[in-house]
């Protein structure tokens, strides 16, 4: 292929809705659609050690530990790297390596991922097992807790989104009360838009990242973790990197991170959170992501497509809908016709049954979910799609 051709091959030929003419919006879990301003506080080059962007850092630590209601015993360790970053991170500083377990609740790739990376570590883990589109129920939970005594950490992710089902946190947390139990929480996907009271419920440990429902983009995940927690955990992680305790103490002590910081996606997560604030916060945010998802799936089924779960497990973060029987259906062709069109749905599938899956979170309202739907629609019909009833396993 020649320069030319290759230059060609990434130009834009999709004819993007306005506003977004550059690119498709991205109706994903993460990388999303992110706002202008965001975008835009990017142009700035920060040196890692400038006094404002140690203030910057300090700032966004601080607003983090407040959104998740940590009160003054818990502290926000930012993580380079993507989300998985910080479960490793998490995982690899907290969990016991010998003598006691850790529990993983599995119904999804995230827990499954939770519990492989424990593995590879080759700390003790079980696992409750729930394929991936059935929740957990606190009383499962507690009566596996019950009956291995040595379990001493429960691991568990708060939003699915393999399926997008929502894990019930607060009556897990409930139930376990009471325990010698170290409650650590994947909400990598919901933080933000779905309430979360660290010191309320009693969590221990939370992750999640910046390109989720802060609407920031990738670049560093963080740990919102209890500081006995972090004091006791000196020397445990098995990677320099990803040790929680020396990049807090060097946090603290410096303001600075311990190696090279995303500092543009630092800079422009900042701008997410005066965002997110001003747009009214987590009520807000939590509110318009309902809004996506409800006139999402309800136009689905006007054309036929059922959705994976029911409405009450589903959340608003993103729908998996069951692939249709139609033999004309092929998902790489809609998918690609879509992104022609702009609009950039989820790629692949997760889940035991033939699904796609569509995501409601980002710089999205229901205008752009209106749009996505009569895209959808056309292509149904230009790939001549009619029978939507699901496919079977
Ligand atoms: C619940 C959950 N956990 C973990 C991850 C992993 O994050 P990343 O892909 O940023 O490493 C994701 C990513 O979407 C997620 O949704």
């Amino acid at each position: 292929m020649t320069a030319t051709s290759l230059a060609a091959s990434f130009a834009p030929t999709f004819n993007g809705p306005e506003g977004q003419e550059d690119m498709p919006y991205l109706l994903t879990p993460g990388p999303l659609t992110t706002s202008r301003g965001v975008k835009l506080a990017m142009l700035a080059d920060y040196g890692s050690r400038d006094i404002e962007f140690r203030e910057i850092v300090k700032g966004i630590r601080s607003s983090l530990l407040d959104l998740a209601n940590c009160g003054p015993n818990y502290e926000c360790v930012i993580m380079q790297g993507s989300g998985t970053f910080a479960v490793e991170a998490a995982l690899g500083s907290f969990c016991p390596s010998k003598r006691y377990k850790t529990l993983v609740v599995c119904n999804g790739a995230y827990g499954e991922r939770a519990a492989k990376i424990l593995n590879r570590l080759g700390r003790p883990v079980v696992t409750l097992d729930k394929g991936d589109s059935e929740a957990p129920s606190p009383e499962e939970i507690v009566s596996v807790l019950s009956s291995d005594r040595t379990i001493s950490h429960l691991w568990f992710v708060h939003c699915e989104t393999t399926s997008g089902i929502i894990n019930p946190i607060q009556a897990i947390c409930k139930a376990v009360q009471g325990r010698a139990l170290t409650i650590m929480v994947d909400a990598m996907s919901s933080f933000g838009a779905i309430p979360i009271d660290m010191s309320g419920w009693n969590i221990d440990v939370m992750v999640s990242s910046s390109n989720k429902c802060l609407e920031g983009v990738p670049g560093f995940s963080y740990v919102l973790v209890r500081r006995q927690l972090l004091e006791e955990s000196e020397g445990v992680c098995h990677s320099t990197v990803l040790d929680l305790c020396e990049q807090w103490r060097v946090l603290e002590r410096t303001g600075q991170f311990r190696y090279t910081p995303p500092t543009h996606a630092i800079v422009a997560f900042q701008k997410a959170l005066e965002e997110y604030t001003h747009a009214g916060g987590l009520s807000a945010r939590g509110a318009r992501y309902k809004r996506n998802a409800e006139v999402l799936v309800t136009g689905m089924r006007e054309m036929g497509i059922q959705t994976l779960l029911s409405d009450d497990e589903a959340g608003p973060i993103i729908q998996t809908f069951l692939t249709p029987r139609d033999p004309h259906f092929h998902f790489e062709t809609f998918y690609e016709m879509l992104r022609q069109r702009g609009y950039a749905i989820y790629p692949g599938k997760l889940t035991k049954r033939p699904s796609f899956r569509i995501g409601t979170i980002g710089q999205l309202d229901e205008t752009v979910i209106r749009g996505a739907l009569l895209a959808i629609r056309e292509v149904f019909r230009e790939m001549g799609v009619s029978d939507m009833r699901p496919l079977e396993s």
